[in-house]
């Protein structure tokens, strides 16, 4: 691996919990459980590395149509992680921020959610980013209301917005765009998340559940990462030239 060229900022899409228990006749659940395991690892591994960003699509907003106690278990899981490894993530020095709509989460979870942030808020070794009741759409939606209304405000009906202005009012806010998406569980899709964000991100899918992905595999995603060749539109000699 070149560590000169590591992503700043990975993002995952943690699928295959419920499958990996299938696979064992265990309850979902059990997946669940055995994917927030892995997420301590890979958060560790990627700050040992010297990736800068790691975010993590823990919960949609369309999760929040699972079965009532799929729900709730995942709820349990998060407030118990938020709390558990809140001395883990200082000591790492890694800070907490969030991305969704998170007045949607149970108050429990809410308060130990603040705490953790508030906490870790000055730890600079990464940043983990947990996407929860996230969807990008509706990110974007609530971008172009706020706009909106302000435009109607100042009473400015020619008001034109740029793209960073709009960048800016995102969730994302000052965190750099994703280098790096991965996807577990042999699924080739974005689901609705960053796509905003994503526009020029390197995709890798790989085969592996979730709960199965461990320290090999984020480091065969990056070097396949260092193996592309990222032109953000322009031809291969434009880019040569600026490197
Ligand atoms: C997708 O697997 C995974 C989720 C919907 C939840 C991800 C949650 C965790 C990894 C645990 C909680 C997170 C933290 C940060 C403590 P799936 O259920 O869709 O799997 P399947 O497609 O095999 O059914």
């Amino acid at each position: 691996m070149d560590k000169s060229k590591l992503p700043r900022h990975i993002a995952i899409i943690m699928d295959g919990n419920g499958r990996w228990a299938r696979n064992r006749q265990l309850p979902r659940l059990e997946g669940h459980r055995r994917g927030s395991e892995v997420v301590e690892g890979i958060a560790e591994t990627c700050r040992d590395l010297g990736i800068e960003n790691l975010t993590l699509y823990a919960f949609s907003q369309e999760n929040w149509s699972r079965p009532t106690d799929e729900v709730a278990g995942l709820m349990e899981l998060l407030k118990y992680f938020l709390v558990e490894k809140r001395p883990k993530l200082i000591k790492n020095e890694i800070r907490l921020r969030v991305i969704g709509q998170i007045d949607r989460l149970p108050e429990s979870v809410l308060r130990e959610l603040t705490k953790t942030i508030y906490e870790t808020r000055h730890c600079e070794k990464m940043t983990l980013t947990l996407a929860l009741s996230y969807s990008s759409r509706s990110e974007l939606t609530e971008v172009v209301n706020l706009m909106v209304r302000s435009a109607l405000a100042e009473g400015n009906a020619s008001r034109v917005v740029r793209e960073d202005e709009l960048d800016r009012m995102l969730y994302t806010e000052g965190l750099p765009e994703p280098d790096l998406l991965i996807r577990t569980s042999g699924e080739h899709r974005i689901s609705n998340f960053l796509l905003w964000q994503m526009a020029y991100t390197e995709l890798y899918f790989t085969e592996t559940l979730w709960p199965d992905f461990g320290r090999a595999e984020l480091e065969k995603a990056i070097e396949e990462y260092q193996r592309r060749e990222r032109r953000f539109g322009l031809t291969t000699d434009q880019v040569r030239a600026i490197l």
